[in-house]
């Protein structure tokens, strides 16, 4: 007991030793506007801005303290939370996605306070309008992220941003949890599909494009949102792969790896940030002063304004045991420089500002601190044009759920989806064939959209876009229901918390497959995201695996089409398969584009944003220091993946040639331009992806086998050729070297295009 108390006075003790050395940082651009605002408010009121609850805090329960379906905000509710504690944010959906018209009305009520007079200051209302409005009913469903990702094309990414802005504000949103930055560098958690894949700069590249689309890029006008870069840093990769567990990220990956596509978004003006959830090195995300203000604050000179992630602070406390109280918990988050706490639910915001008052009046937070966070808030709603624009009306906005949006989503997902095998042109399929659609991810709509659909873990079939196929259903049409056969064969449920699937009718799928000349199998998972996504293993289950080979049993060709977030190892089912498509998460229009890339229509111009994985005891990555490829033998070698990042075939064929450099040496001011020519002699155009690989022949430390340095998707027509051209700088050739500083080393550099190789020197 003695030795306990001690223990704490000591933890007291640092964690107040850690205080007074954590300075906020304070930014300089004091806009007049804000100081108007903010020298008005009391300590009562500025409280109330950093603090954020979800919308179904405010509706009316039963005596159970369930919803009362539907959703109705409770106006005594509302009235203590916005006038009484005058909080400032308000986020989510109340459990399930709603109509355009139920938005509007939400919106209305929560910013009647504000548009009667009864508060100064607006409320930021935030949603997760992650791969479209997922939770807005007749909204543009795109693919997930990591389906983006594979698009390799930042015009689509930062399409795919515009038109979500456009349809959030639709909805009378102005403020969007959006994107994950996080690089997908753990292929077992549960969000891997919430990434832009494993390659730092494919991820800012695409990150950024999204935010340009979300924010536009002049200034937040009645089309476009707040971006939310989330969730800093380092949340995606947990060791354990399960979500919200410790990571471990030494800082020389921390700088090459995890930081870049933040720092990006900082470059293009993202105006928030979520915290991670998990911790680093033994520190929660939500305490890591070093990474928070210091790091994003101060060295990269964020502006905007950081928010918690769910509950965290109550973790700090229940989990992280960082904190040994509510109260504590509460001013070591706000002093490491998180600004708004989602807290989210009722009573716990009352306390939340109880706290938070309490410290400020005993000087455990200091009122500078707490005047950055609110000026930081305030800069953030005056950007967001909420002090003229709190609401919007149902008949503005008129292309939302429109055709031409429709089509975009299209686009994406056309550009999207990955052929991974084809043997013997068994793709393009041709019409005069019939075909069995199998597979338990064949015939649902909750299959191509995953989480963060409709509803958060995305598995209600209830609330399904209507008049969007599944992939039997855009079969039928194609070919017509005589020529399309369909027998699930297995269905994904869940077991204990835990995705399972179970056999079904297999006379029935032999039967039909006898009668059929060629099989689609769609294998994958069931929808997931968070917590309830977590696995025990990567390898997809013996059910499916059962499944594959029993249509391999019939001898018909048999094409895998694999639509799930994360790479499940199918080693042992790649070879008997005559063509593989990975489609990921493709989205509402998944299902039209997949059959327009099968029966060739369309070219397959997708590439893998990860590397796939064969083993689930071998997971490295494309840019793996250059050690790891110390195989054991010929048949047991350390890298070795199914497909590798970058990956994927087309029904072109493409030759590329004459790799120049303009000159074989570069100094330190340098930039050398690199030229290549791409010949499409096939009959068919493509939109090819040009990669440009660096590698380091020898440093100081151990180089990187390969990195990316530049892409450029170009449409190369049959039959011609296209230059395409790239500059590489000399801080593209830098490493974080041993003293955590970014640095470069003169010596021989390979470039690396397509199958072909060069060298340059640089001299420094
Ligand atoms: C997730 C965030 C999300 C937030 C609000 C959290 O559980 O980690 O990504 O933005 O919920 O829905």
């Amino acid at each position: 007991m003695y030795k306990k108390n001690n223990i704490i006075l000591l933890l007291l003790l640092t964690m107040f030793i850690g205080c007074s050395d954590e300075k906020p940082v304070i930014i300089a651009d004091f806009d007049s506007d804000i100081e108007a605002i903010i020298s008005k408010l009391t300590l009562e009121e500025k409280v109330g801005q950093t603090c954020q609850i979800t919308l179904d805090a405010l509706y009316f329960r039963d005596d159970d303290n369930q919803v009362i379906e539907p959703g109705k905000i409770d106006p005594d509710k509302l009235e203590e939370a916005i006038v009484t504690y005058r909080i400032g944010s308000i986020l989510n959906v109340g459990w399930h996605t709603y109509d355009r018209g139920t938005w509007t009305q939400i919106l209305k009520e929560v910013n009647a306070p504000f548009n009667n007079g009864l508060t100064g200051v607006p409320i930021i209302y935030g949603i997760d309008a992650i791969h479209g409005v997922n939770y807005t009913q007749g909204g543009t469903l795109f693919p997930q992220e990591i389906g983006l990702a594979a698009t390799w094309n930042p015009g689509i990414a930062e399409k795919f941003g515009t038109i979500t802005a456009y349809e959030t504000r639709a909805t009378g949103i102005h403020w969007n949890f959006s994107p994950v930055l996080d690089l997908g560098r753990q292929p077992l958690w549960s969000r891997h599909f919430e990434t832009l894949g494993e390659d730092p700069f494919l991820a800012a590249t695409m990150g950024g494009a999204i935010i340009s689309g979300y924010q536009g890029n002049n200034g937040i006008d009645s089309e476009h949102v707040v971006a939310c870069m989330k969730h800093f840093v380092g949340y995606s990769n947990p060791q354990s792969g399960r979500d919200r567990t410790p990571a471990w990220i030494p800082e020389k990956y921390m700088k090459e790896l995890y930081f870049p596509s933040f720092k990006e978004a900082v470059n293009k003006g993202a105006l928030t940030v979520m915290i991670n959830s998990g911790d680093v090195n033994g520190v929660p995300g939500h305490t890591n002063y070093n990474l928070i203000t210091k790091t994003l604050k101060g060295d990269w000179g964020f502006q905007g304004f950081a928010v918690s992630d769910w509950e965290d602070y109550i973790m700090l406390n229940s989990i992280h045991r960082t904190a040994e109280d509510i109260e504590q918990a509460i001013i070591s988050a706000f002093n490491a420089g998180v600004d708004m706490s989602m807290v989210p639910y009722s009573p716990q915001y009352k306390e939340y500002c109880q706290l938070m008052i309490k410290a400020v009046k005993e000087g455990k937070i200091t009122q500078e601190r707490l005047d950055d966070a609110v000026r930081r808030i305030l800069r953030v709603k005056i950007k967001a044009g909420l002090y003229k624009d709190a609401m919007n009306q149902l008949n503005e906005y008129p292309d939302f759920g429109s055709e031409k949006f429709k089509a975009t989503g299209l686009e994406a997902a056309l550009e999207s989806i990955t052929l991974l095998k084809n043997n013997n042109h068994t793709l393009p399929l041709s019409m005069d064939k019939k075909v069995l659609v199998s597979g338990p991810t064949s015939n649902n709509l909750i299959y191509l959209n995953g989480a963060w659909t409709h509803t958060w873990q995305g598995a209600d079939t209830a609330y399904n876009t209507v008049g969007c196929k599944t992939v039997f259903e855009a079969f039928k049409e194609k070919i017509g229901p005589e020529n399309c056969l369909f027998s699930q064969g297995a269905e994904l449920y869940l077991e204990n918390g835990f995705e399972a699937t179970r056999l079904i009718a297999s006379d029935d799928f032999k039967t039909k497959a006898a009668q059929s000349d060629i099989i689609v199998l769609c294998l994958g998972e069931y929808p997931s995201t968070e917590k309830p996504g977590d696995i025990r293993s990567l390898n997809l289950d013996e059910e499916q695996l059962a499944l594959a080979e029993m249509a391999y049993a019939t001898n018909k060709p048999v094409i895998l089409v694999m639509i799930e977030g994360r790479p499940r190892i199918i080693r042992t089912i790649v070879d008997s398969a005559a063509a593989i498509v990975q489609a990921y998460l493709p989205g509402d229009y998944g299902a039209d584009a997949l059959v327009k890339l099968m029966f060739g229509e369309e070219n397959f111009s997708g590439r893998l944003p990860y590397t796939y994985p064969k083993y689930d005891g071998v997971i490295e990555f494309y840019d793996h220091p250059r050690s790891v490829d110390r195989s054991k033998s010929n048949d047991f070698k350390a890298y070795d993946p199914q497909w590798n990042f970058g990956y994927g075939l087309n029904y072109s064929s493409l030759v590329y040639s004459n790799l120049r450099l303009d000159s074989k040496e570069m100094r330190s001011k340098d930039s050398i331009k690199i030229e290549v020519d791409i010949t499409n002699s096939g009959l068919i155009d493509v939109k090819e992806v040009v990669q440009l690989y660096v590698s380091d022949k020898f440093a100081t430390i151990v180089p990187n086998g390969k990195s990316l340095k530049g892409f450029n998707k170009r449409l190369i027509k049959a039959g011609e050729t296209e230059t395409v051209c790239f500059y590489l700088k000399i801080a593209d050739l830098e490493f974080v070297d041993v003293s955590g500083r970014w640095n470069s080393e003169p010596g021989a550099f390979d470039i690396t295009i397509g199958n072909l190789i060069t060298i340059f020197n640089l001299k420094i």
